[in-house]
């Protein structure tokens, strides 16, 4: 049996797709709402509604279970990033380690030997810690700058023709494709001959600045668009004026510091690259998502 975390997000619902085209092992989903599962998924899985932060929900969702996926959902509301991945990882090491779970793959951060404070990303890397000593096999995807990220911003692109991050324009950014990182995770789920506790790079093959991928983003989309370094104090400000709480802005902040500074560069030189190119992944999602913007 493995049991699959945010089913109905961006890396879990793929993840669960190739688990499922796979055919080889009992599914069982954890998730909030079912109804937003699909229907041929919900009758090929069982279902375990509730919040996989809960320790009440995650002892019946593992109960039996050898194989488990861990993500911990994103939250802009958290007093503080740490505090936050720690509290929603914590009953699940607890649960693991009570029903003997065999193998986890939890979704980290790449760059887990980067000394500095990195908010966001040193919290999944304190998560990964926590992980690692719950008993089970462990594997910590580490992930650099998900091409998804772009499809946010991608209204504005559409409208200005602007692409705008904190993040300097001439360095190049190491990015993946959560297609890829669902294939990764899926292959260590379904070959379980692992042991032990370890990290692995998931990267791209890019090595593209973000002012090349604007330049590849209108090729894409067929209309020009430009690369703009957003301020990141301002927009620090703008996120705590917003309403997020100060100290989780300010690990956001930390976050994109790292990322100017290079977090991702020494697990990008060992990285295997994955084979979704970034030209790839405008074509395949973000030019079909252009289109649903401007109708
Ligand atoms: N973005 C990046 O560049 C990047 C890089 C490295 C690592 N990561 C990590 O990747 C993860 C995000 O993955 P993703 O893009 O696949 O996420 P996503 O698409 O935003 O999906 C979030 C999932 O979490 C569920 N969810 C939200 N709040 C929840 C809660 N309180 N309790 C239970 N479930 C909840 C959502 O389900 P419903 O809303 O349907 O209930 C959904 O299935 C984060 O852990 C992040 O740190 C991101």
């Amino acid at each position: 049996m493995i049991v699959v975390t945010t089913p109905t997000g961006n890396v879990g619902s793929q993840l669960l797709a190739e688990l499922l085209s796979a055919d080889r092992q009992p599914l069982r989903v954890i998730v909030r709402d079912p109804s937003r599962l699909d229907d041929a998924v919900r009758d090929q899985v069982q279902v375990i509604a509730g919040s996989h932060g809960d320790p009440v929900v995650l002892d019946h969702a593992l109960d039996g279970a050898q194989g488990l996926f861990w993500l911990v959902p994103p939250s802009m509301r958290a007093s503080s990033a740490h505090e936050y991945y720690l509290s929603f990882t914590r009953p699940a090491v607890e649960a693991i380690r009570c029903h003997q779970v065999g193998h986890v793959v939890g979704i980290s951060s790449a760059g887990r030997t980067w000394p500095h404070p990195a908010g966001l990303l040193s919290a999944a890397h304190a998560m990964d810690a926590e992980l690692e000593c719950s008993g089970a096999a462990y594997r910590s995807l580490g992930m650099p700058f998900y091409m998804e990220n772009l499809l946010r911003p991608l209204p504005r692109m559409r409208t200005e023709g602007v692409l705008s991050l904190p993040l300097s324009p001439d360095r190049p950014l190491a990015t993946i494709a959560t297609q890829d990182i669902a294939a990764t995770a899926a292959a260590l789920l379904l070959d379980p001959t692992w042991e032990g506790t370890d990290q692995i790079p998931v990267f791209g093959p890019d090595h593209l600045t973000p002012n090349q991928m604007a330049a590849t983003i209108s090729d894409v989309l067929g209309s020009q668009v430009t690369f703009e370094q957003a301020d990141l104090e301002q927009q620090t400000a703008s996120t705590i004026q917003r309403g997020v709480p100060e100290r989780m802005a300010r690990d956001f902040t930390a976050m994109y510091r790292a990322q100017q500074n290079g977090i991702y560069d020494e697990d990008w030189s060992h990285a295997t690259p994955t084979p979704t190119s970034f030209r790839t992944w405008c074509e395949s999602v973000l030019a079909p998502a252009a289109r649903d913007v401007d109708s």
